[in-house]
């Protein structure tokens, strides 16, 4: 199987672990952000993630070596003109994303394939900002991209079988369980099932049913979870999961996704989890 060349547009949390993945795997990386000092933070970071593993025994500083030189790093869009897939993972608002595809649209080749890892908007409005609708699609990874074993690949409207196709092999050379996604809907897979879940829990504690750490303990060892809704809440961010909550709520119109009250008083509390020391438990001793 030919090796992709791969474009990574964002060399922040998700581009640089998606960059890195790449380059572990062998792909040529191109990695883009808007400047050159972002580029560099978001390289050595990669450099820095790499030595742990050396440090670990998992690779020997010669692999480490041959990963980053398959990096190349800009801060120029028209540097990813060769590539044969780019996906982008810049922040998550639909005019920056939107306006990048049209830049891209402009300088890559034809039969390119531009993939978004957005974890919540729709591949189609991302799109249409493009004249190449069938070859835009959604590369969902999940954080941190290098261990997480998942990818949903998600159709937008118009999105290709060739796309799938190849999106599918790209996810399976970087070592990935792809699944297909057939329709763009909000949170497409994991997030549609994860955040009913945030919602019940929140709601089970705000009516005296059981503590945070009991929910936690009881969705761990009773359905055999890494971690309870509220741990996950912590870690992600729990800002993040309100934002979730209130666009699906929104694009539903339905109250099945309606913000419970306690979650928007700690966030209005500046507890917003693991990040700033507090969130629905404490971390600051
Ligand atoms: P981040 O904040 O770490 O990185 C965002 C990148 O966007 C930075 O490199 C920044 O320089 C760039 N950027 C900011 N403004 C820009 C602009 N106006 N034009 C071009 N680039 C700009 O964010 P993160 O977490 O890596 O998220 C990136 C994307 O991945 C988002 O769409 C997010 O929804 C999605 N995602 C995030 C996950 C996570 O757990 N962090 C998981 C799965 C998807």
């Amino acid at each position: 199987m030919e090796k992709f060349t791969l474009g990574v547009i964002g060399a922040g949390t998700m581009g640089n672990g998606i960059a890195q993945l790449g380059a572990q795997k062998g792909m040529k990386v191109i990695l883009w952000d808007m400047n050159e000092e972002l580029v560099s933070k978001g390289f050595d970071r990669i450099s820095a993630t790499l030595s742990k593993l050396v440090k670990r025994e998992k690779i020997t500083d010669a692999q480490k070596e041959e990963m980053l030189s398959n990096i190349k790093t800009t801060s120029k869009l028209e540097d990813l003109q060769n590539v044969s897939v780019v996906i982008e993972a810049i922040v998550e608002n639909l005019e920056v994303k939107q306006d990048v595809f049209r830049q891209l649209d402009n300088i890559l080749a034809p039969e390119a394939i531009i993939a978004t890892n957005t974890s919540s908007l729709s591949i189609t409005s991302i799109a249409e900002a493009t004249g190449r609708q069938e070859r835009v699609a959604g590369m969902h990874f999940f954080n941190p991209a290098p261990v997480m074993k998942l990818v949903e690949v998600v159709r937008g409207y118009k999105t290709s079988d060739e796309t799938v196709s190849t999106l599918m092999d790209l996810a399976k050379q970087m070592g990935k369980e792809a699944i297909e996604v057939k329709k763009d809907t909000p949170g497409f897979i994991v997030n549609r099932v994860m955040l009913p879940q945030f919602i019940e829990a929140i709601r089970l504690v705000e009516e005296g049913v059981a503590s945070p750490e009991d929910v936690d303990k009881a969705v761990k060892l009773g359905l055999n979870y890494p971690m309870g809704p509220f741990e996950l809440q912590d870690f992600a961010g729990v800002d993040i999961g309100l934002h979730v909550m209130e666009y699906f709520h929104d694009e539903y119109k339905s109250e099945r996704y309606a913000p419970p009250m306690a979650l928007k008083r700690l966030i209005r509390a500046g507890r917003l989890g693991r990040k700033t020391g507090a969130g629905w438990y404490d971390y600051e001793k």
